[in-house]
């Protein structure tokens, strides 16, 4: 790696990602069925039929995977806590997660780690999936009183709270696609998960400000999304994923609304009154979390439903996901982001890596490729600073391979190398190039 630790702003944080369900094992400690369990249980949904009951087991190796974080000399750390290990039944507190939490928080405080919570990375409790989960309004208030429990015993330590993950993910590709638990594929669901995932937003903002919560925001992916061709059809395609994708949310946040692209699709099949809490969800942020992996490319497919989108594959290089490498995207979305939306808001980027074949490697951890992505991204984070935007942060997903959703165990995306027999780990060579440039 040839960028250092100087070139980036004194303050600048880096840091690495993970998130529960993809890590801690969750047939452990008392936690409570998610909608992963059983989605990971139906037909075709997760390759391989695998699930996060065993994951990673970070339940009961999680000191050396801190020291993992302190001995590569990340800043900070980017964890989640799981809705359905802290109120199992969607409602009771599990005395056993929050105290593992607790030791976990105390753990990184120990190793002089900044930890970076998010309330929400997709572990809804099953309790609540019963009930219709983002479809029901019901969800997002009991949003609000996880977060109040979370926060009554961590809170006091957070260098930064995060209120959901990538909420494309949880309503969109979740409940129009159909990919990610709860996997329909269903308009009015769709829409209203959209809606649901801003009024829990809103709602758990509201929580964290009556207890003087520092640091509160949202983390939000972004692609840059791009018609395939200049026709005005592809145009046109491109504009409706840009709504649906990049502006629906951190637009409502910044008091701009629903943008009218998706609203054309998407207003016969919105919960009732749903203006009535675009004000609440605007109430303002102190961060705002970017995730970004890549680009795309958007051509019109009248063969399918509104939006009418069919994906084109680009020419770049591609990870192990099949994504285009394309880092300057990351610089575009930022610039973009400070531009239309945020302005001088501080903003981290929260997640970004790279899935890499390592079958064939046999053993051999040599990622140049992972390492040669991480300083593209870091080289784009920088020109970003350079155009003035307010990026203090960059945490790496993921610090482990792990669960990665419905691809199961096969995408590995960590610094750290898991053996899934054993549960050994192994530092990947992007791991130490990282520890040769944080080290301090
Ligand atoms: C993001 C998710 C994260 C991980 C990466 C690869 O969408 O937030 O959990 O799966 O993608």
């Amino acid at each position: 790696m040839k960028l250092k630790r100087t070139d980036f702003p004194p303050d600048f944080r880096f840091g690495a990602a993970t998130a529960a369900y993809q890590i801690e094992g969750h047939s452990f400690g008392n936690a409570g069925p998610s909608h992963w369990d059983t989605f990971a249980k139906g037909p075709g949904n997760v390759v391989g039929a695998e699930d996060g009951a065993i994951a990673c087991d970070h339940y009961h190796r999680w000191e050396a995977d801190l020291d993992l974080i302190r001995d590569a000399g990340f800043d900070a750390y980017r964890f989640s806590t799981s809705w359905a290990r802290v109120t199992p039944d969607g409602r009771t507190p599990n005395p056993e997660g929050l105290d593992y939490y607790d030791r976990l928080v105390d753990g990184m405080l120990a190793r002089g780690i900044e930890p970076y919570l998010t309330l929400y990375h997709w572990d809804l409790p099953s309790a609540l999936a019963d009930i219709g989960g983002w479809t029901n309004r019901e969800t997002a208030l009991r949003f609000g009183d996880y977060t109040d429990v979370v926060l009554d015993r961590i809170g006091d330590r957070m260098a930064g709270v995060a209120t959901l993950n990538e909420p494309w993910c949880v309503a969109w590709l979740s409940h129009f696609l159909g990919h990610h638990a709860p996997g329909l594929r269903d308009i009015r669901a769709a829409a209203r998960a959209m809606h649901h995932v801003m009024v829990a937003h809103a709602e758990s903002m509201e929580r964290m400000r009556a207890r003087g919560q520092k640091n509160a925001g949202i983390v939000l992916n972004f692609e840059a999304s791009y018609p395939a061709t200049d026709s005005a059809a592809d145009k046109a395609a491109a504009a409706r994923q840009d709504a649906i994708f990049n502006r629906w949310f951190i637009g409502a946040i910044c008091g701009q609304g629903y943008p009218e692209e998706a609203l054309e699709g998407l207003r016969p099949h919105m919960p009732a009154c749903w203006e009535d809490d675009m004000a609440r969800i605007a109430a303002p942020i102190d961060w705002l979390g970017v995730n970004y992996y890549t680009r795309g490319l958007l051509k019109e497919d009248r063969s399918q439903p509104w939006p009418h989108l069919g994906s084109v594959t680009g020419p770049l290089d591609k990870t192990q996901m099949g994504w285009e490498i394309y880092p300057d995207g990351l610089r575009e979305v930022l610039c973009r982001l400070k531009d239309d939306f945020v302005g001088d808001l501080p903003m981290m980027v929260t997640e970004n890596g790279m899935a890499r074949d390592e079958s064939q490697s046999n053993g051999n951890m040599g990622d140049v490729e992972r390492i040669g992505f991480i300083e593209g991204h870091f080289q784009a984070a920088l020109d970003a600073i350079a155009a003035g935007v307010n990026l203090n942060g960059f945490f790496y997903w993921s610090l482990l391979d792990n669960f990665e959703w419905a691809f199961g165990f096969e995408k590995r995306f960590g610094i750290v190398h898991v053996d899934y027999q054993s549960l050994k780990r192994t530092p990947k060579a992007s791991y130490h190039a990282l520890k040769a440039m944080l080290y301090r």
